[in-house]
């Protein structure tokens, strides 16, 4: 009873510090360097939704849609995955809105990068999909020429196995794997190896983690008017157990969209698990600017000292410490490669 209190409260304070937290990262003067045709998409992209609702008519939930463009998240592409001068096939699976891929196609446009981009999300609002499509149609109808391409769907995985005519350099999952049942989080890794090519990456980008805010002070007065004892971090994000139980005694007792949230979670041991099982191995990791990459797979343990050392470069300093601190919480992108094709051309 105590941690479903904790949750709820937890919970509360991460949704608008996630949103407040969402980097924008697309330059803000795009005037002279670029066509009409580009500056306009730049205006439609930048207005575009980001917003979804919660729950789907059929009950399904959505989560909350993220503010801003995830520029570190580009920068991990544009960096580890973007190499080759050929162009780059992404497939975003659970993309929400489509915003980000709507807003990476835009900056590799920007930057001369051959990115074509399919998106679907199983639980889709049509006028999403509408939105950034049309954008993108008259983009590439008032200039003319484009060097990427952009779709934004509806569908499940198994839609996009069946529409795929070619193989995708990658697959990114971003802010939605929390939502996925553990099923569907091996079904990523399973249908993802065949919708890959021989090289192909997974890149997840979790949910920042709740453990920033066990720092807040209006949390830790929470807890000590409460007599409550905090779950640690590792409690949090990586003892499967222990969590699951946490999570699972918070859907019970929580009515609604949080509640229902909590029955969906899945931790990041859970989610490097399934990829080593299917035939994925867990090569870099980054939280907030700082990547670790290996030459073999990242074990359990590597996974958590780096995440919990990271994590703890959070914390604020006793200065920082009073009642206007807002919890700073960091991304975590995880990045999987084939077994074991891909380890002897790894070069990181
Ligand atoms: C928080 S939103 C994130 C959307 C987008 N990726 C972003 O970063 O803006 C989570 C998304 O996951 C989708 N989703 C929920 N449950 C899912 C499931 N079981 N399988 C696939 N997608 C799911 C929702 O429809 C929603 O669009």
């Amino acid at each position: 009873m105590k941690k479903i209190f904790l949750h709820i409260l937890i919970c509360m304070c991460l949704i608008p510090i996630v949103s407040a937290a969402t980097e924008t990262d697309v330059e803000d003067n795009v005037s002279t360097k670029y066509s009409p045709a580009l500056q306009r998409l730049y205006v439609a992209m930048q207005a575009g939704p980001h917003e979804i609702e919660t729950t789907a008519p059929t009950g399904e939930l959505r989560g909350w849609g993220f503010e801003g463009f995830d520029g570190l998240l580009y920068k991990f592409f544009e960096k580890r995955e973007f190499v080759t001068e050929q162009p780059y096939a992404l497939l975003e699976y659970a993309c929400g809105t489509g915003r980000w891929s709507a807003n990476a196609v835009l900056q590799a446009e920007m930057d001369g990068v051959s990115l074509n981009v399919k998106t679907f999300d199983p639980f889709m609002q049509p006028e999403h999909a509408e939105y950034y499509n049309q954008a993108w149609s008259r983009y590439v109808l008032d200039n003319g020429s484009s060097h990427g391409s952009l779709l934004v769907s509806q569908g499940w995985l198994k839609d996009a196995q069946l529409a795929a005519t070619d193989k995708f350099n990658g697959m990114l999952v971003r802010d939605a794997i929390h939502l996925f049942s553990d099923e569907q989080v091996v079904e990523l890794f399973q249908l993802g190896a065949a919708l890959t090519d021989e090289n192909g990456s997974i890149v997840v980008r979790g949910t920042p983690p709740f453990a920033t805010m066990l720092w807040s002070p209006k949390v830790q007065i929470f807890l000590i008017t409460q007599g409550l004892t905090p779950p640690n971090f590792g409690e949090i994000l990586f003892n499967e157990s222990n969590y699951k139980a946490y999570t699972e005694m918070a859907a019970q007792n929580i009515p609604g969209v949080i509640g229902q949230m909590n029955t969906k979670s899945v931790c990041l041991p859970a989610i490097r698990n399934a990829a080593e099982a299917n035939g994925w191995w867990l090569q870099a990791i980054q939280v907030g600017t700082t990547v670790m990459t290996h030459k073999k797979p990242l074990t359990e343990e590597e996974l958590y000292t780096f995440v919990s050392t990271q994590v703890q470069k959070y914390k604020p300093k006793p200065e920082e410490f009073n009642l206007d601190y807002v919890p700073e919480d960091p991304g975590i992108i995880l990045r999987f490669k084939k077994t074991p094709s891909a380890r002897p051309t790894e070069t990181e």
